[in-house]
């Protein structure tokens, strides 16, 4: 099915230029697990320096919560406003502007220090945040609507490897041989400038979404040059075709069902109540737990383990279907946390267990690569069609953004509460995110926009049950 051809240089560097915005959001996500410790140093002295007194344990607490957790508040804010946007000024371009946000918390962030503020650190959290939450809505919708649809979930997949390289970087660069260290931490947190720079001199020179020159625009012509250079020829009638299809629909149609937006919703859910940033946030105290000796190259390897099969994903999607990873990926999850419980529980008889604790946890990343990573993200623009895309976005972005919000507060909390258990939790979760998967999510490899929102409109409201014959006409040959 998947066709090499397809991928032209105009597309590769469409793709590329958007997921730096991916990257960008990865690597402030992973950027504030390992400095932790010289940051709260700056802002005990700082403190110091203000009131004539020491910080006190509370207020450092709470304060280095909100410095972590802001984060995804204005991730929230972020991905809930990208309609405002998309529409208006189009999908290359609110990507280009949302830049400016970016570089106004680098400059934040990496200036508190001289300016001894910790509330520039604060709101420069909360101002990347507010570009990630954009960037979440922005990229996978861009890609969705330049690809071709036998690379759809191939290209929507580098939208979380740039990611999950965003976490790589900002673990090596963390070390405190690196940047992670009393006089380095600033330009750590102002790195995050130099991804925004490439991505203002790349997209420039890539083409606006076809689908929104046509479809919102109606600037056939416009549509038309761009496609023929995305698609490296010069017969694009067929993708217009589709595309025309598409918004014929979009008239006619007036109500949006349930079902593809609780499909968004729940997935987003599976990705980040799967507990996944559990361990991105507080991998190295889990390893510590757990005996690890050398917690810290621990982490990196998850962060390397993570990087791996995201790769691997990207090369099975297209084969495999999205349904079948997403269910491998859950159901090998919820396993690998049952491992982890056993190591836990077990690991004042036998020290050893510290061992069968790290398998479990590159376990646990590495199949939550093979779907619960991407798909989630990309799958919501297979799910809509043109009109209610922005929205669909908005609304599947705050529902992820508030449960890595939840998981990012709670878990220490939750941690104190059950000790060795903690991932039992998880454990339900995931096989209760199984469940729904196997019973209503469609397949939606190979299939146009149009035939999967069609596929949702001919099932009308109890569709659901018709859902596995219906669109599993191509993915369960495909079962591996
Ligand atoms: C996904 C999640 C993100 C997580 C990352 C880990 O992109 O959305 O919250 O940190 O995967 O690779």
């Amino acid at each position: 099915v998947v066709s090499l051809k397809q991928m032209t240089a105009r597309l590769m560097l469409a793709v590329g230029g958007a997921v730096l915005g991916s990257l960008q959001f990865g690597y402030n996500t992973g950027v504030i697990n390992a400095p932790q410790k010289v940051i709260e140093d700056f802002y005990n002295q700082t403190w110091l320096y203000r009131y004539e007194e020491p910080i006190t344990t509370g207020t450092l607490t709470t304060l280095w919560s909100l410095s972590v957790a802001i984060f995804s508040v204005g991730g929230m804010v972020g991905s809930f406003s990208v309609g405002l946007f998309v529409n208006r000024f189009g999908r290359r371009n609110s990507m280009l502007m949302s830049n400016s946000l970016a570089f106004l918390a680098a400059v934040l962030m990496g200036f508190s220090k001289v300016a001894y503020s910790f509330e520039m650190l604060v709101l420069g959290r909360f101002v990347v945040g507010l570009y990630s939450g954009l960037t979440t809505g922005f990229v996978p919708m861009y890609v969705g609507e330049v690809s071709p649809t036998a690379l759809r979930g191939a290209l929507g997949t580098f939208h979380q490897l740039g990611i999950v390289v965003g976490i790589l970087i900002a673990q090596v660069f963390g070390m405190d041989l690196i940047m992670g260290n009393e006089s380095w931490w600033p330009l750590l947190l102002g790195f995050t400038f130099v991804p925004s720079l490439l991505q203002c001199i790349i997209l420039p020179f890539a083409p606006e979404s076809p689908r929104f020159l046509l479809i919102n625009r109606n600037e056939e012509n416009k549509a038309k040059s761009v496609l023929k250079k995305l698609r490296g020829t010069t017969d694009v009638s067929s993708d217009l075709q589709e595309m025309k299809e598409e918004s014929r629909q979009m008239m006619r149609e007036k109500k949006v069902t349930i079902l593809p937006i609780l499909i968004a919703i729940v997935l987003q859910l599976s990705q980040q109540l799967s507990g996944i940033n559990a361990v991105f946030y507080y991998s190295t105290s889990i390893f510590e737990k757990s005996g690890v000796e050398q917690p810290v190259y621990a982490t990196i390897g998850s962060g390397v383990v993570n990087t791996a099969f995201t790769v691997v994903s990207l090369f099975v999607v297209e084969r495999a279907g999205r349904r079948t990873l997403h269910l491998i990926g859950l159901a090998g999850m919820a396993g690998c946390a049952v491992l982890m419980t056993i190591a836990l529980v077990l690991l004042d008889q036998m020290p050893w267990m510290s061992y069968l604790s790290i398998v479990a946890i590159f376990g646990f990343v590495a199949f939550f690569e093979i779907g619960p990573g991407p798909i989630p993200w990309f799958i919501v623009a297979e799910l809509f069609s043109q009109g209610p895309r922005p929205a669909a976005f908005a609304v599947a972005g705050l529902s992820n953004w508030t449960s890595n919000f939840i998981v990012g507060m709670g878990f220490q909390y939750v941690e104190l509460l059950c000790g060795p258990y903690v991932f039992i939790i998880f454990t339900v979760l995931l096989i209760l995110f199984f469940v729904f998967t196997y019973f209503k999510v469609p397949e939606t490899r190979g299939r146009t926009f149009d035939e999967i929102s069609s596929g949702f409109r001919q099932g009308g409201a109890s569709q659901s049950d018709k859902t596995p014959d219906e669109f599993h006409s191509l993915g369960a040959d495909s079962q591996v």
